[in-house]
């Protein structure tokens, strides 16, 4: 063998010190965002039959979730209501004392320091299930960005330290941080869906925010999953609108586009590992088909990897018990 010629990579994995030394890529618990589905009911803490381990709370438990999380390390949750009421133009979305609202409240007033991220949309609060006001059969973007408009306002009075639009309607950056300046939040940053995909994977999610279309699809506001460069597109216009993040929605099937949106731009960029990537896992790993925990941590090292500085998981929990033990 003394006459060949070639790299001896195994060098640096010899040992379990050397490979946490060369390791590329790190996961902290700083870098968790969990989401909470919150009810207006009271006495309520269900699980969603669909995602094993994730409850709805009502406004009277959220507190006994959002210790919890904090005293795992967590900063950040990102709140989705799930109101007792919804109409045609989701009222209940921009209302100050809303679901989100009261619950961003109660959890500030407890823990100031957590940073708490609004997800701003009306498909929970509208009685069709869209994210915007129809018309004609067809969600109406210009006239549903007053009303994105006013849910961000509501929900930074509220005490919200994040906005995050996820409706897809075009120019909802531009609209909310006018909105939000002209209100005198200039300092709330806007955590914005940039690129999410009309995706198979948010099954799950529709169930546990009651946020299913009652007819036709997102397919005429959020992506196709064919597509790239389109995805370069709406990024580009968040960030020229003032987006502070970027997120990439969903997480697993979209690595290249992480990878991307990295490399063209210098925010933080924020996977979201949606409901349906829970679901799938939970499932195989309850069938002792795959090892949970070793399946999880790899996942979210995957997305680091790609690029992402963030990730919104219902995970999250679980994450932060198996980096601090
Ligand atoms: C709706 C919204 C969706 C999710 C977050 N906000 C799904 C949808 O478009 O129906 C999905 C999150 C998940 O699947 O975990 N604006």
């Amino acid at each position: 063998m003394s006459n060949l010629s070639f790299a001896r990579h195994r060098r640096l994995r010899t040992t379990e010190h050397l490979r946490d030394m060369v390791r590329e890529t790190q996961l902290h618990t700083e870098d968790l965002i969990f989401p909470i589905f919150v009810l207006e009911e009271e006495g309520q803490k269900n699980e969603v039959p669909s995602m094993p381990g994730v409850y709805q709370v009502s406004l009277d438990y959220l507190l006994e979730e959002v210790n919890e999380v904090v005293s795992l390390g967590i900063r950040s949750i990102i709140l989705f209501g799930v109101p007792k009421t919804k109409d045609d133009v989701g009222s209940e979305a921009y209302h100050d004392e809303g679901v989100v609202q009261k619950a961003t409240r109660i959890v500030k007033e407890a823990h100031s320091e957590l940073v708490v991220v609004a997800d701003t949309c009306l498909c929970q609060y509208t009685s069709h299930g869209h994210c915007g006001v129809i018309e004609n059969n067809y969600v109406n973007n210009d006239q549903t960005l007053p009303l994105l408009v006013d849910t961000a306002i509501s929900q930074a009075k509220a005490g919200a330290d994040i906005i995050a639009p996820s409706n897809m309607m075009d120019g909802f950056v531009a609209a909310i941080r006018k909105g939000l300046d002209e209100a005198g939040f200039e300092h709330i940053p806007i955590m914005s869906y940039a690129v999410k995909y009309a995706s198979a994977f948010y099954g799950p999610f529709r169930d546990a925010a009651h946020s299913t279309p009652q007819f036709g699809d997102r397919k005429t506001y959020q992506m196709d999953p064919a597509n790239r460069i389109e995805a370069k597109r709406e990024a580009h216009s968040d960030v020229e609108e003032g987006a502070d993040f970027l997120i990439v929605k969903p997480a697993l099937s979209y690595l290249d586009i992480m990878r991307e949106l990295k490399n063209d731009y210098n925010q933080p960029i924020v996977a979201y590992n949606v409901s349906g990537e829970y679901s799938l896992i939970k499932a195989a790993s309850k069938n002792g088909w795959v090892d949970e925990k070793e399946i999880v941590l790899e996942k979210m090292t995957s997305m680091k990897r790609a690029g992402a500085d963030l990730i919104i998981t219902y995970f999250a929990k679980d994450i932060a018990k198996w980096i601090n033990e």
